[in-house]
């Protein structure tokens, strides 16, 4: 392989002390531990005009350069909060801006934060819009409940959390070995249609 994989991880919450965030942080140093650059999108941090289909990406604030980092990943690691039952505004807003050109061969890892105890719709619905732009989402997922009693001073204090992050960034990292070994040794698999 060429060099390390770069993950990148996009928060999509806008509050300061966002749990969405310190989460996206623990994902990316986990990852970081294993061998990867990483590169964080802090979506409560950027300029990005609510998307308007008539509009430049060029005229967007900091539209471009999102979509630049996003486009270098080898693999994306999502987190958004609950909101009402589904994922935020924010991630949204960031994702009606990509498509095919930021996700196609691209590993992504799901996780979102909920206040109370509710995380299987939110993540249902960030699959299914990921399957949209034709990312390949890995299995394994992280939803935390109760966010609030999980992280003290901006860290994260909860094993069982901090075990299924790592779980997750381990399955986003061998797809995203996989697909970078299987691009540098490309395996012709004859079918029936080419006999
Ligand atoms: C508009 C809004 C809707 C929310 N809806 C839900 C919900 O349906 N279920 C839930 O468990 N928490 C809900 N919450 C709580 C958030 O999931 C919780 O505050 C979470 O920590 C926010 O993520 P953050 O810390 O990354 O900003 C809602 C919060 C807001 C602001």
């Amino acid at each position: 392989m060429t060099g390390p994989p770069l993950v990148v991880g996009i928060s999509g919450s806008r509050r300061a002390g966002s749990y969405t965030r310190q989460a996206i942080e623990h994902a990316l140093a986990v990852a970081e531990r294993a061998g990867a650059e990483t590169d964080h999108v802090d979506l409560g941090d950027v300029d990005l005009p609510l998307y308007h289909p008539d509009r430049s990406v060029e005229d967007s604030g900091d539209a471009a350069d999102l979509l630049a980092r996003v486009r270098r990943a080898d693999a994306v690691i999502v987190g958004s909060p609950n909101y009402h039952g589904s994922y935020s505004s924010t991630f949204r807003n960031f994702h009606d801006y990509c498509g095919f050109d930021e996700y196609e061969d691209t590993v992504v890892g799901l996780l979102v934060v909920a206040g109370g105890g509710t995380i299987a719709s939110p993540l249902d619905h960030m699959r299914v819009t990921m399957r949209g732009v034709h990312a390949e989402v890995v299995p394994d997922q992280v939803g935390i409940l109760n966010a609030s009693s999980k992280f003290e001073d901006g860290v994260l204090v909860d094993e069982a959390i901090a075990d299924r992050i790592e779980r997750m960034v381990e399955g986003v990292l061998a797809a995203t070995r996989r697909r970078l070994l299987a691009a540098e040794h490309p395996v012709e698999v004859e079918t029936e249609a080419d006999d």
